[in-house]
């Protein structure tokens, strides 16, 4: 890439000394804080799902990807419900921290809605942004699963194996109603 191609937001550091990050205070020294701190990121994602699904819900035309998204909305509500359960196993108060990956996820979900007509092409952007926001959920579940396990905290990774399970089968959904209906219909 050349460098006038470059958006010219992004910076390249001059040495590899300049992408030493200085720690802040309090920063992690355990895998077990870091679990921790990444439990508090998706309790605080998933209860911002639940508050952002019946947007999409609402401007969702197909019948298939709207009666998706509610159930997940569902399925989601009882998710912040079994991060609490982890919580407590932990013996950690259940407290979310800003997760700034999904504010972003969701703030390009609302642009999507503002620059797609209504229909099958906004149904088309929909499922887009929601299976962004699956894959990062993916990602996020996968890893905690895994920390859970090194820590030897079993419960915990039983209960986040579901989430991860719900998670992918959200996202297998959305595949199958972008195939079948709205991609075609988009594309017309
Ligand atoms: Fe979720
Ligand atoms: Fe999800």
């Amino acid at each position: 890439m050349k460098n006038s191609d470059k958006p010219n937001d992004i910076k390249t550091p001059n040495s590899t000394k300049d992408t030493i990050v200085k720690p802040v205070n309090g920063a992690a020294t355990s895998l077990r804080e870091v679990f921790i701190d990444s439990l508090k990121d998706i309790y605080w994602a998933e209860n911002a799902l639940v508050n952002a699904l019946p947007k999409m819900v609402g401007n969702a035309t197909s019948p298939a990807l709207a009666s998706a998204i509610k159930e997940h909305h569902a399925v989601t509500q009882n998710q912040v419900a079994r991060l609490e359960k982890v919580f407590e196993l932990l013996g950690e108060n259940a407290e979310g921290k800003k997760c700034e990956a999904m504010a972003g996820l969701l703030k390009e979900g609302d642009s999507i809605l503002e620059e797609t007509e209504p229909g099958a092409v906004r149904d088309a952007g929909i499922i887009a942004a929601s299976q962004k926001i699956e894959h990062y959920e993916i990602a996020t579940y996968g890893t905690l699963v895994a920390f859970a396990k090194t820590l030897g905290e079993n419960d915990s990774a039983k209960l986040l194996t579901q989430t991860l399970a719900e998670e992918k089968e959200a996202n297998c959904l959305l595949s199958d109603v972008a195939l079948n209906a709205v991609n075609i219909v988009a594309a017309e």
